[in-house]
């Protein structure tokens, strides 16, 4: 097949996880005899330091001419001043409403090669596989707010109507009868009337799915039970910014924040592809960082836009062999052993990929 998929590196270690990615793809086009064409341009800090604007124009027009978009991470505290008039994370935010890519996926599993190192005890760690389905273009990220320089008040508001809830949850519904048939919605509906509004909605959802069980679990508990039980999960619902911190919690259980992808996806095929961790200010240039949550992205855009399903169990499966054989990035590395760097992991990943 032909494909045209855009890459915005943006900031951090984005470049560098990003180019990782693009690789792996391209062996995969090789291997396997599609011609894919990729088109770069600007996001976040770096497009406020080129034109401005986190956001540019011509970003958008880039974006809509691919079928794909791969995205590294936004931000950095060179742009993190509180009163600065635009912020990198604005045009992440902007990217994902133009696209109206509402439908969030985040699956989480735990590798049996890393359950020594990861925090959680290993036995706590066995069977766990979880798909995040995060509500990701309404909520209080954004909703009606107020703030100005220097006032003493400003609000934040959670938005819900029932068409935006009964959408992702449709998305979670479909998953869980393909998985293990058990969704799980979380809210806060014993304080927040936008939450009532989705423990409902989510409820006239479930008499379509008669065969998947639906449980609801106020946020605040379930943030205890993913850890306590990871592996009783299935498909976890949760609205923007609910899914957002759980889902930085539950990567503890694939070992690092490094390790998981995600998929934004609206109506159609298109959709944006992005490791769920950040730009990480803090080791970027080094090239140290891990590539697995990007070149994990990588497969699910084969998988979700172009509906690749042979082509993203490859990138899978060398992912698991390079693991399974000792290949270990610096946040993932145990006592003793030394770690590889960002395109040595990558290379490891290319040689099972043949
Ligand atoms: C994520 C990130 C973003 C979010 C930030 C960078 C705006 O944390 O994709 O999880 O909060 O959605
Ligand atoms: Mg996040």
């Amino acid at each position: 097949m032909q494909a045209k998929i855009g890459t915005l590196p943006g900031d951090g270690i984005g470049p560098e996880v990003v180019a990782e990615g693009v690789r792996v793809l391209r062996r995969i086009g090789e291997r396997y005899g599609h011609t894919f064409e990729f088109e770069e341009a600007l996001i976040g800090g770096c497009a406020i330091d080129a034109v401005g604007n986190p956001l540019p124009d011509e970003t958008l027009a880039v974006c809509e001419g691919t079928d794909a978009v791969l995205l590294g991470a936004v931000g950095g505290p060179k742009w993190s001043d509180p009163t600065a008039p635009v912020r990198p994370e604005q045009g992440l935010l902007e990217l994902r409403q133009h696209f109206d890519l509402y439908a969030n996926l985040r699956p989480v599993k735990a590798y049996p090669a890393l359950a020594d190192y990861a925090p959680l005890r290993a036995d706590l760690l066995a069977g766990v596989d979880i798909l995040f389905v995060r509500e990701l273009t309404s909520g209080i990220y954004f909703g009606e707010r107020a703030e100005q320089n220097g006032s003493d008040y400003a609000y934040d508001t959670m938005f819900y109507s029932t068409g935006q809830v009964q959408r992702t949850a449709k998305v979670a519904f479909e998953a869980a009868r393909k998985r293990r048939g058990k969704v799980t919605s979380v809210d806060k509906a014993n304080v927040l009337a936008s939450m009532r509004l989705w423990r409902r909605a989510v409820s006239e959802m479930a008499v379509d799915y008669p065969d998947v069980e639906l449980e609801h679990a106020l946020v605040d508990s379930c943030a205890m039970h993913l850890l306590r039980n990871p592996a009783r999960f299935d498909v976890v619902l949760a609205g923007n910014m609910f899914g957002d911190i759980l889902s930085d919690e539950t990567s503890v259980l694939a070992g690092s924040l490094g390790m998981l992808p995600s998929a934004s996806l609206n109506e159609g095929a298109f959709g944006v592809y992005e490791p769920i961790h950040g730009s990480a200010p803090d080791i970027a240039g080094q090239g140290i960082a891990n590539p697995i949550a990007t070149i994990l992205s990588a497969a699910m855009l084969l998988r979700y836009s172009l509906r690749l399903e042979d082509e993203a169990r490859a990138v899978e499966a060398a992912i698991d062999a390079v693991l399974d054989e000792g290949g270990r990035t610096v946040d993932i590395v145990g006592d003793g052993a030394l770690p590889l760097s960002t395109s040595a992991f990558a290379d490891r990943v290319l040689q099972h990929l043949g």
